[in-house]
């Protein structure tokens, strides 16, 4: 099951899984709502949009979308006319869990990790955007000593560090990673060094054969 990390208090932002592009934005009863980043109007993305109560409202002609469903409910320059039936948003199933936001586009999904995968006193540390397909970065990180600590989650060797990956496209993926460090501290100076360095192995790693 895919995710993202999406920056605490958001209200809307744009996401790209598998190279689908998403707009993911959170209703006013918490929940998280992930839909194609395409207004089915004229295909404007929704992310240029606003939240407006439990609606999105599409930044081109203001239609707005329902939260759950997708359903268009409403067209402010036109309030007497029903939206046609078909105006409606693709959406996706969407849950959070390990402090991250986890789509499912299709069966095959893992599910999302378990409480264990982060402990609740963790911080999240950063994310890198790498220039390898992620089916070659978990063995990248195996082979630099991380290993497998739950389903979709890799600890560092001393384990202060966890990390999850996310398929962003063909040829480029997306590792978020959370630390036992606190937020400006020394200790997450370093894990900040650790993780260029751990870039730069993973993206040179397999390009001196
Ligand atoms: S393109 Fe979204 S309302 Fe027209």
């Amino acid at each position: 099951m895919p995710s993202a990390w999406i920056e605490a208090g958001f209200s809307i932002a744009a996401a790209q899984v598998r190279g689908k592009e998403l707009v993911v934005w959170r209703s006013p009863d918490g929940q998280v709502q992930v839909w194609d980043d395409r207004c089915p109007h004229r295909s404007v993305r929704f992310s240029l949009g606003q939240v407006v109560g439990d609606r999105l409202s599409c930044a081109y002609h203001g239609w707005q979308f329902q939260a759950g469903d997708g359903r268009c409910a409403g067209i402010p320059a036109h309030p007497q006319m029903l939206p046609p039936r078909e105006a409606c948003a693709r959406t996706w199933p969407a849950l959070e869990a390990a402090g991250m936001i986890w789509v499912r586009l299709d069966d095959a999904d893992v599910p999302p990790p378990g409480d264990d995968a982060l402990p609740g006193s963790w911080h999240f540390c950063r994310s890198l955007a790498l220039a390898r397909p992620v089916a070659t970065l978990l063995p990248s990180l195996s082979r630099l000593g991380w290993h497998a600590c739950a389903p979709a989650a890799w600890a560092s060797p001393d384990d202060h560090l966890r990390a999850f990956a996310l398929e962003a496209g063909l040829d480029w993926c997306m590792l978020h990673v959370w630390t036992r460090a606190t937020a400006g501290s020394a200790a997450m100076q370093r894990d900040h060094a650790d993780l260029r360095a751990l870039r730069t192995a993973i993206e040179t790693s397999g390009q001196e054969h």
